[in-house]
């Protein structure tokens, strides 16, 4: 939690008094608290409680009477690494479930880029009516983390479910996502993605199938656990907007070797995701080539093998990871590209399989290590398919 700016919106129910045992775990746990409360909440617990508590001004209205300063939910949705709201009211979740903005805190809710964990509090027939557990799913549904409602007394007199958890659950439940995702901070891992075009003349080129999509979840997933990833790209179209991921696109497979062997000395790793052509027009035109009666033949040249030349260049503390696309005799293949191109890992998948391989959103592979262990993982998408390349990834890394 240290050094974490946390965003914590507080709501109109009875627990908002437990806002305040929550602010001290979070400040005493190192992170920077600044508390948003919707009008309501003011009448369950005092601002100058929670203010003196996080050491920030409280924030209630989108306007600063005082001063007549704008209080910006963008910049709060952006400064915030988490926002956590709790207690949540019955209103606040359905207002959220259906993007109304109408305080600062739904409005600042909107605008979070960051994970958000939603504490819900109420009594109990709220919180078990269809309507809140709609929302409460919808919330889910669209990535919140729900810190579920507890059993127990009420503040009506009832009891049942609808206690919000207690300030240490949802503090631990915080924490422990942080630490989860953060297992490759301090990381710099590159990754190569997508197919190579190599020229024939101005107008053609040999290329592939490859759409970059293995290779840029791949790149997703290292950064949301904390690295910083270099993404050396072919010609693709997609888009990545993490922050943590510096992307350099590149044509060739010659460009993509310059890129890679530049930026390899300062990584912990790479995985070789890219399709990259083995072979390239030994000459390539100045000009369209012309339609002629007889047969065209080109001759092809190797390009330079960018995995094998990493492999050269690796220090006992790099870790490197391949590619092997086959058609036939995958396991034997693949354990030779390991050796040929001294991987610490190959992921294999077959081109000829449905639901694997190129221009398709899963795949099938089955991971080969250097000391002999074949780990074959059923088909899925290729996002949970990075993950358990950068979980085996972390393995290795931890080594
Ligand atoms: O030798 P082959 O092309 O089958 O090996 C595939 C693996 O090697 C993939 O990880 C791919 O990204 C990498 N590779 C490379 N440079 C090449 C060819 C392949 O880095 N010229």
């Amino acid at each position: 939690m240290s050094g974490k700016n946390i965003l914590l919106g507080v709501t109109g129910g009875i627990a908002a008094y437990k806002a305040a045992q929550l602010v001290r775990l979070l400040v005493k746990q190192g992170a920077s608290v600044k508390v948003v409360m919707t009008p309501t909440a003011k009448q369950f617990i005092t601002p100058l409680t929670l203010a003196t508590l996080s050491q920030n001004p409280i924030l209630v209205d989108f306007f600063n009477s005082e001063n007549g300063e704008w209080n910006s939910h963008v910049k709060l949705g952006l400064w915030a690494d988490a926002m956590i709201i709790a207690p949540a009211t019955a209103n606040t979740i359905a207002k959220m479930a259906n993007g109304i903005a109408d305080n600062l805190l739904t409005t600042s809710y909107l605008s979070a880029r960051c994970p958000v964990f939603v504490a819900p509090a109420m009594d109990l027939d709220m919180f078990a009516h269809p309507a809140t557990q709609k929302n409460i799913a919808t919330l889910k549904s669209v990535g919140n983390i729900i810190i579920d409602a507890e059993d127990g007394e009420l503040a009506s007199g009832l009891s049942g479910k609808g206690r919000m958890a207690e300030p240490e659950t949802i503090t631990a439940c915080v924490s422990a996502y942080f630490e989860q995702n953060s297992q490759l901070s301090g990381k710099t891992i590159m990754i190569t993605a997508g197919p190579t075009y190599e020229n024939i003349d101005p107008v053609r080129f040999i290329g592939n199938y490859s759409s970059g999509k293995m290779g840029f979840a791949l790149a997703e997933a290292a950064a949301a656990l904390g690295a910083k990833v270099i993404l050396i790209s072919g010609p693709v179209k997609l888009s990545s907007n993490h922050p943590n991921i510096k992307r350099i696109d590149v044509t060739s497979a010659q460009q993509m070797f310059e890129a890679c062997t530049a930026n390899f000395a300062q990584c912990d790793a790479a995985i070789m995701a890219a399709a990259v052509a083995d072979y390239r027009p030994a000459t390539v035109a100045d000009q369209k080539i012309k339609k002629a009666e007889n047969n065209l033949t080109i001759t092809l040249e190797a390009t330079p093998d960018i995995a094998k030349s990493l492999g050269q260049m690796k220090s006992p503390k790099q870790v490197l990871v391949g590619f092997a696309l086959e058609t036939e005799n995958g396991l034997q293949n693949a354990e030779d590209k390991l050796k040929k191109k001294n991987l610490d890992f190959v992921v294999l998948n077959n081109a000829n399989e449905a639901g694997a391989g190129f221009n398709c959103d899963t795949n099938h592979v089955t991971i080969i290590t250097s000391g002999g262990e074949k780990i074959e993982f059923p088909t899925k998408s290729k996002s949970e398919v990075a993950n358990d390349i950068v979980n085996q990834l972390i393995n290795c890394l931890n080594k």
